[in-house]
């Protein structure tokens, strides 16, 4: 299956790094340059009932902060689930972060089974996560949050 390197090539990055930050650094730089089509590639982590940004590849985001209520970003944690946008324009949720941006897709982090924070990836191209990006966005989700346990 398509992303199945990159998931092992993730899950041996995690293995080898201590530094929290960098390997979140490590693996938005991995996802991105596996799939070129994704233009925005970062984290957001649940401090005190809000989503602060994390590390992430791509322009810099006016939304550093996010209320639980507000955006995909926020729907995702809320929800407890992977939230796919096939055309943000389309979307009354959604929050602008670029205006090339098209489409997007927020999957919750766990960690000991508590929603923690998301990876949020944008596209300029509509509808660009598919059920096999999802799989393997999923997969690679819950390494991240097995790599955050572990440091915990
Ligand atoms: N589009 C997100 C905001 C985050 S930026 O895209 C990086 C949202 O609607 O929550």
């Amino acid at each position: 299956m398509a992303g199945h390197q990159l998931v092992h090539d993730i899950k041996s990055r995690a293995a080898d790094i201590a530094d929290r930050d960098g390997f979140l650094f490590a693996a938005a730089r991995m996802i991105q340059s596996f799939f070129p089509r994704y233009n925005w590639v970062g984290f957001y982590f649940l401090v005190d009932g809000k989503l602060h940004i994390g590390p992430y590849v791509g322009n810099p985001t006016p939304h550093t902060v996010i209320e639980p209520n507000k955006g995909v970003c926020g729907a995702a944690v809320s929800e407890g689930r992977t939230i796919v946008v096939d055309d943000v324009n389309a979307d009354p949720r959604y929050l602008a972060c670029s205006l090339e941006t098209r489409s997007e897709i927020v999957i919750p982090i766990k960690v000991k089974g508590k929603i923690i924070g998301e990876l949020d990836i944008d596209s300029d191209h509509q509808a660009a996560f598919g059920p096999n990006d999802r799989i393997i966005l999923e997969e690679i989700s819950g390494i991240i949050g097995e790599f955050l346990e572990r440091l915990d």
